[in-house]
């Protein structure tokens, strides 16, 4: 699609039932990200995914939408604390969580690491711009690339991952100019969140879009508000439960067993 110059749509997704329904809404690209410590298991920081529930997840994701590209988003100090370690945990994204590529929050410092990867068949996509997992670093979540300099550093930091071997890029965070300069400079596909419409694709954290969290980033624009419908069918059911009105259709017992219950 890039090649064809047609934008693509992608989307994190944590689960299989949800896969299938975004595979249905033709989403190409799904991303298991480590947004899921936040969205799924309630902790307020991405650094909190557990390595082994994000390789279950992936292969729920690639199982619910096998046809999707499925990425995974490899958690904090699962590729951090040490190449051969790294490895080995990319390894088990392609063959346990069946993953059809990696994504790793990196600097040009990483370039060996996404060398040896992309060596030994990996496929890496660079998260470059802002770094959710470098927060306690940086004070918090935010945007990336506002000074020149630091503007330059991403832009040096995408030419790196590419020469490397990295597959895509995923820029977030950052000011327009910043993403067209790093267009301009890579030529592989660049997915961007918070990075002006000039992306090859797009992604947003699913539950953002749908209207299903309570303070979504500024450049996360909601299409639906699911949350306000969950709540109203929960409530109905609350409401209907509470009147013994529980719908649907029940059971019976097979002909001449309901005289043979009462009777034993
Ligand atoms: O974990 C995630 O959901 C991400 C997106 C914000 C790109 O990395």
């Amino acid at each position: 699609m890039a090649e064809l110059g047609e934008p693509f749509a992608c989307l994190t997704c944590y689960d299989a039932t949800t896969a299938r329904w975004l595979e249905r809404a033709g989403v190409p690209v799904l991303l298991v990200g480590d947004s899921a410590a936040e969205v799924i298991l309630g902790f307020n920081r991405t650094i909190d995914m557990p390595l082994d529930l994000s390789i279950a997840l992936t292969a729920a994701v690639k199982r619910g939408a096998p046809k999707a590209l499925v990425m995974a988003d490899m958690p904090f100090m699962s590729y951090q604390a040490g190449e051969d370690s790294a490895m080995a945990n990319a390894g088990r994204y392609l063959v346990e969580g069946l993953a059809d590529c990696v994504k790793l929050e990196v600097d040009e410092s990483f370039a060996g690491l996404v060398e040896r990867m992309t060596r030994a068949g990996v496929p890496v996509c660079a998260h470059i711009g802002a770094r959710p997992s470098t927060a306690a670093l940086a004070g918090g979540y935010g945007s990336a690339g506002r000074s020149a300099d630091e503007a330059q550093r991403i832009v040096a930091d995408a030419v790196a991952m590419q020469q490397a071997g990295a597959v895509l890029i995923l820029i977030e965070a950052v000011p327009p100019e910043v993403t067209e300069r790093v267009l301009r400079e890579t030529s592989v596909p660049v997915i961007g969140i918070g990075a002006g419409p000039a992306c090859h694709g797009q992604i947003l954290v699913l539950q953002d879009l749908v209207g299903m969290t309570d303070s979504p980033p500024r450049f996360a624009e909601r299409s639906a508000s699911l949350g306000v419908e969950f709540q109203s069918a929960a409530a109905d059911w609350v409401r209907r439960v509470s009147l013994r009105d529980i719908g649907g259709q029940g059971y019976e017992m097979r002909e001449g067993e309901v005289d043979r219950f009462y009777s034993g």
